[in-house]
């Protein structure tokens, strides 16, 4: 009998061949298909690295509630391993998480605070600690980078028979970009990795040492963007910048419309910062000659965003173009 259970569904993700996206003559591009873990997104692999190791270590045990403060993400994956392994979850979301994934949440039975953009860290934090309660501190916990760093990275390595040669993917946590990148750099120190980044965030600045502040009075950045679990006004523990190689800026029309073209071509959902990294990552790839691989992430599905980036009157209200 092959059957397994629902944890033992979580990584191996198929690599899917998007070369015809590319400019014909150019790099072949590859992307991992993370909306395909059971709780729709990468983050399954964290969740289920930081609850097997916290268990072990004896740090929760059933019945225990677990505080988490996410764009969304995270916050399915552990509602999910929630409900399999007996535990409380309270997920701390900013309001612009998506109606689907806060229904996704609570769905699963766990508790959902809706806090500021740009406090929801904070007040996740804040509630764990005056509770006593199990914080996951995903943006600071080295556990996360590292679950990349044992799973994803080797994963592409091996998917790609250790011929990549560009790795692109945005960031939140950075836990992604700064383990996958920390892997495949061991490997072969000649791989190029590039952060990709909505335009409100400011890694950009950060990285090429420009003055943000000064930037920001300056010119109107937009503070905001349309596409979730990307970008951060400033690094977080968990972002490892000696391991990125060049961060490029995609705006929110590029990266929506990069959806749609995948919807369309491909007949595919993706979420919007799959759009992004894809369209990152076909303008490497696009620079490049035929010997180079580039490998991206489709970090979550399309399904969750059904309300935004595939709703016609959320499309024209924010300025992102027509399906
Ligand atoms: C949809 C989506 N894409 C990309 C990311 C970025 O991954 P990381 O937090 O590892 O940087 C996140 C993280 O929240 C996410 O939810």
């Amino acid at each position: 009998m092959a059957a397994c259970e629902i944890v033992d569904l979580i990584g191996s993700t198929p690599l899917l061949d998007l070369t015809d996206l590319v400019e014909p003559g150019s790099a072949r591009l590859y992307a991992k298909c993370e909306f395909m873990n059971p709780g729709l997104s990468l983050k399954d692999r964290i969740a289920i690295h930081i609850l097997d190791t916290a268990e072990a270590q004896g740090q929760l045990t059933k019945g225990d509630t677990i505080v988490c403060a996410s764009s969304g993400n995270t916050g399915c994956s552990f509602a999910m391993l929630g409900r399999i392994r007996g535990y409380r979850v309270t997920i701390v979301v900013p309001e612009s998480c998506s109606q689907e994934k806060q229904i996704h949440i609570k769905s699963l039975g766990a508790k959902v605070i809706v806090a500021d953009k740009d406090e929801y860290m904070s007040c996740g934090r804040d509630y764990a600690r005056e509770n006593n309660f199990f914080d996951v501190d995903q943006y600071n916990n080295s556990r996360n980078p590292d679950t990349y760093y044992k799973t994803l990275g080797p994963e592409i390595w091996r998917d790609t028979d250790g011929q990549i040669t560009h790795f692109v993917t945005t960031g939140s946590t950075f836990g992604c970009i700064s383990g996958v990148g920390r892997f495949l750099k061991e490997q072969n120190t000649k791989i190029r990795i590039t952060l990709a980044e909505p335009e409100c965030s400011n890694i950009y600045e950060h990285y090429y040492g420009k003055d943000v502040e000064k930037q920001d009075s300056k010119q109107s950045v937009k503070r905001t963007s349309s596409i979730e679990g990307s970008g951060k006004s400033s690094p977080t523990q968990c972002l490892d910048l000696s391991v990125i190689d060049e961060v490029r800026k995609v705006s929110d029309w590029d990266a929506v419309a990069m959806c749609h073209l995948v919807v369309k071509t491909k007949g595919l959902l993706v979420g919007g910062s799959s759009g992004l990294n894809l369209f990152a990552a076909k303008q490497v790839a696009d620079s490049l000659g035929k010997e180079n691989i580039v490998v991206t992430i489709l970090c979550d599905s399309g399904v969750k965003y059904l309300s935004k980036l595939y709703n016609p009157i959320f499309l024209a209200e924010h300025d992102l173009p027509s399906l």
